[in-house]
């Protein structure tokens, strides 16, 4: 009983050639499908006995110029290839889906009818962004994972310890990720998996007893436990007895002791309290904190037992280990010689446990890549113990971000990225004065957009890239920078602001779209059509760059637009209505790719 898409508000409509269906397309959220089968359709007429469904598979985005391109020798049909194209060509009639066709060497061209598309396009947008009633998820959504259910990890940071770049760069990929696949029909349950348990609380709380102090500890408990645990160790250099009480401590806290638990149960809590008003800043959420901590002793026990009577185990000097040798991944200590739980074990027991409450059908863990042994490990073990659903895990991985400082240092704090991103973006807004002057609410604005400079650096390229974190750059309006593609949208959003006399707009379907003929037009509704594959790609990757090159791409498309086709000052009115909705559906479109992002997109600035 897992929610279900209802239908979408946007259909076909019925004065257009019929075309066949083809299983895994959807023309009522993605109109470019209904040109591919028109395209399938097409080919496969003139190559029989090809069927449309094969050809489909080979429909691609053409060069520029061209819309889309077949090429034909993957079909592997006898004959030569000059005369396969003649066929098609010959039989081809021009229709309301397709206008033309063109053969280049092993190529077929096809060109899309410009008025069908900008009138269904600019349609099926409208509908999937106003219709309330259907509520609908947004235009570029899909129905893939409709049933299914993902259980996506992120974030993770340690309390008591820095919150550093990697675990910025697992928040905002990960938030992405969430996004993304809720855009495309599943269930999603959102794990921060807090590093909140180990021997650093035993160092804590004997050195709470010394630097502790209730006051700072509720005015930032991140802070404060930062500033001990730096403290207490530096003391436990000097006297060894410093460990020791430690040690005594967390046995204290493994063994349940409530005492002993208390204090850290709410440093927990207040760690807890801080950091999600930092990650509502960041427009991030979770649906559970959860954590090492929470691991239950049981049931790692019982998956050491199950290792051992499957003969998984062999002992080291005390110590348990899994001999992965034989899959490459070196030998995996389960459990230690003093008998106390590891990060891998508490992994291995936290993924049973979040099989048997959430029964996911795929589980994500967004870790940086220099873990990529510790997750492969204890996938291995979970596979070797024989759970189906252990293949269903997978690990997101990424790079290093190099050089992340703030003037007045290191990083070690989340809030400080936050702040820095601001008071970086707001002096940058300051050197423009009057328009500075016209901004309501320049603080919030600054960070605003400071953070989707952090995100679009940060997403901007694969994943698995290093990158040098570079304030300057990402905050800068010219490039391809966070704070261009808000002011794209900021630009869009005043058009409406700017013409009033053409509101209300009705519904695209009553507009006279055909009379958007300029190239550029045409280029912005096209690449608006092809949101809903962009984010079909990105489903597939789990790559955030491919929706960033897309707003991009758009972003450049509007503003290469932005003289030739315009609304203000265009005498005949229906024309400059048209253009106004193109304008608006591309607003809406960048505005969805953007949330997709994580990023809350601006009206104003
Ligand atoms: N807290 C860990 C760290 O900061 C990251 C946790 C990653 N997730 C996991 N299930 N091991 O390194």
């Amino acid at each position: 009983n897992r929610p279900k898409l209802g239908p979408s508000p946007f259909k076909i409509p019925s004065d257009l050639p019929e075309l066949p269906e083809v299983p895994g397309t959807d023309p009522t959220r993605s109109v470019l499908d209904s040109f591919r089968i028109a395209i399938a359709k097409t080919v496969a007429d003139g190559l029989e006995p090809l069927t449309v469904e094969q050809v489909y598979q080979g429909v691609d985005y053409g060069k520029k110029g061209e819309d889309f391109t077949v090429a034909l020798p993957r079909f592997r049909l006898p004959g030569k290839i000059d005369e396969l194209a003649k066929k098609v060509i010959d039989k081809f009639q021009p229709n309301e889906w397709i206008e033309s066709v063109t053969h280049d060497k092993a190529f077929l061209h096809f060109k899309c009818r410009t008025s069908t598309l900008t009138r269904l396009i600019l349609d099926q947008i409208h509908a999937l962004t106003y219709d309330t009633e259907s509520k609908q998820p947004e235009y570029g959504s899909n129905s893939l994972g409709e049933g299914k259910r993902v259980v996506i990890e992120y974030s993770s940071p340690n309390i008591a310890k820095s919150f550093h770049v990697g675990h910025l760069r697992s928040t905002i990929i990960g938030a992405f990720l969430a996004n993304l696949y809720r855009a495309c029909g599943w269930e999603v349950i959102s794990l921060n998996y807090l590093g909140d348990w180990g021997t650093q609380f035993g160092l804590i709380a004997s050195g709470f007893e010394k630097y502790g102090s209730k006051e700072a500890l509720e005015k930032n408990a991140i802070q404060h436990l930062l500033e001990i645990y730096v403290k207490v160790n530096a003391d436990a250099e000097k006297d060894p007895k410093v460990r020791e009480d430690a040690a005594a401590w967390f046995k204290r806290m493994e063994d349940g002791d409530e005492e002993a638990l208390r204090n850290w149960r709410e440093w927990r809590e207040l760690s807890i309290r801080k950091y999600e008003e930092e990650y509502a800043r960041l427009n991030v959420r979770f649906d559970e904190y959860t954590g090492e901590s929470k691991v239950s002793p049981k049931t790692m026990a019982s998956a050491l037992e199950k290792l051992q009577e499957m003969g998984l185990i062999e002992e080291d000097n005390g110590a348990l280990r899994v001999n992965l040798e034989e899959y490459k991944l070196g030998k995996a200590v389960v459990r230690k010689r003093d008998g106390t739980s590891i990060y891998l074990t508490r992994d291995i027991g936290a993924a049973i446990e979040r099989y048997e409450k959430y029964k996911f059908d795929k589980m994500i863990y967004v870790v940086a890549a220099q873990q990529d042994l510790h997750l492969a490990q204890f996938f291995k073990v979970l596979q070797l113990m024989g759970y189906d659903w252990a293949n269903n895990l997978e690990h997101v991985n990424y790079g290093l971000v190099l050089g992340m400082s703030t003037r007045k240092g290191t990083v070690v704090f989340l809030d400080q990225i936050i702040r820095e991103a601001a008071s970086v973006m707001h002096e940058q807004m300051r050197k423009n004065e009057d328009k500075y002057n016209a901004i309501e609410d320049p603080e919030n604005v600054a960070t605003e957009i400071g953070i989707t400079g952090v995100k679009i650096q940060d997403m901007a390229a694969k994943r698995i890239n290093n990158y040098n974190f570079n304030w300057d750059r990402m905050l800068s309006f010219e490039g391809d920078t966070g704070p261009y593609l808000q002011y794209a949208h900021v630009r869009l959003s005043s058009i409406e602001r700017k013409n009033p006399e053409l509101l209300p707009l009705p519904a695209p379907s009553q507009l006279k779209t055909e009379l958007l003929v300029e190239p550029q037009a045409r280029e912005i509704t096209f690449l608006l059509g092809s949101y809903p594959d962009a984010v079909k790609t990105a489903l597939k990757t789990h790559e955030p760059s491919g929706i960033v090159t897309f707003a991009f791409r758009l972003s450049h498309a509007i503003s290469s637009a932005w003289e030739t086709v315009i609304v203000k000052g265009e005498e005949d009115k229906e024309k400059a209505k048209a253009r106004m909705a193109l304008y608006l559906s591309a607003r809406d479109v960048l505005g969805a790719a953007l949330r997709l992002l994580s990023i809350r997109p601006l009206q104003r600035m």
